[in-house]
């Protein structure tokens, strides 16, 4: 299967089983459109594109650079690949030390002089350095001219990390979807969609460009609700009974999540919640109380 290009705070990609016992996939005749409303790394949009090779997806995420990204690599193939070969190139002399330095002097280019460059070649620029970041983490510090500007990770990495085959298999992913750079309550939901929600989680430092208070998950959860679609919502469950006002109980499933965060290499458990208005008769499904005994 298609693979994430980098890792992303937040990105589903090690939850596949988990999400596959709670049902999470629904039978290919209860819709049409597949609509991943903050596409982040793509990791669920990648299985969906695998489980489901002849569905409409529509793809979005409000942070620009990245979805420039994505377009880059979908619409300008031809100019993109050598861009991206010849940085893979100059990221894989040297040792990590050296590496590093070069990383560093990276981010002023594409922070500060990325108008003076070609925006595909600052686009395989940022997927490279993306690839060899701190963990996953997007920055985009205003020092840094609030662009993209995560600092180096541990630069150890093999060439394999680069691999063009997986690249391709997602630029053809991208090829069949509608790529959106826009924020979810502008998207248009087509009939018959089955509509996707992985918003920042709640109660999370600030990790993405854009903050997303508690505000925000209720207008979402309002916005879902009014659309007659499939829908499913992932976040985290902080045992305040939030998730339970906005949603009915019986669309709430919860499970356990380990994921790699911000401050130190560490790795956090967290409790999520999957919601979700379809495939619920799940056997032995816990609910809040009993989940957490
Ligand atoms: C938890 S991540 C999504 C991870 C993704 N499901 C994956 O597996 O990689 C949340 C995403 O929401 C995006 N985002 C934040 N606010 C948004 C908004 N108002 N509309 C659309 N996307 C938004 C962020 O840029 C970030 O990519």
């Amino acid at each position: 299967m298609v693979k994430p290009l980098f890792k992303w705070t937040g990105g589903k990609n090690r939850l596949l089983e988990k999400y596959t016992n709670l049902n999470f996939f629904p039978d290919s005749s209860e819709f049409d459109t597949y609509v991943d409303l903050f596409a982040g790394g793509g990791a669920t949009f990648l299985w969906v594109a695998n489980r489901y090779p002849d569905k409409k997806l529509i793809i979005n995420d409000l942070n620009t650079e990245l979805v420039t990204m994505y377009l880059h690599i979908r619409n300008e193939w031809d100019t993109f690949l050598p861009y991206y070969e010849k940085y893979v190139k100059e990221f894989m002399r040297g040792d990590p030390k050296e590496r590093k330095e070069l990383y560093d002097s990276y981010k002023p280019v594409y922070s500060f002089e990325y108008d003076k460059y070609d925006p595909i070649e600052i686009s395989a620029l940022l997927l490279v350095m993306m690839k060899t970041n701190f963990n996953g983490i997007w920055k985009n510090y205003i020092k840094w001219n609030n662009r993209y500007s995560t600092p180096a990770g541990t630069m150890t990495y093999k060439e394999g990390l680069f691999n063009v085959g997986n690249l391709i298999q997602f630029r053809d992913v991208l090829r069949r979807a509608e790529v959106l750079n826009l924020c979810y309550s502008d998207v248009v939901i087509p009939e018959r969609s089955w509509v996707f929600a992985d918003p920042p989680y709640r109660d999370s430092e600030k990790m993405y460009s854009d903050q997303f208070d508690d505000e925000d998950q209720v207008k979402l959860s309002e916005y879902i609700l009014k659309h007659e679609c499939l829908y499913a919502e992932s976040n985290k469950e902080i045992g305040d009974e939030f998730w339970n006002k906005l949603y009915p109980s019986n669309n709430i499933n919860y499970l356990d999540h380990k994921y790699t965060c911000g401050q130190g290499d560490s790795t956090k458990h967290v409790t999520e919640v999957l919601i979700k208005n379809y495939g619920n008769n799940i056997q032995k499904q816990p609910t809040l109380t009993n989940f957490f005994s």
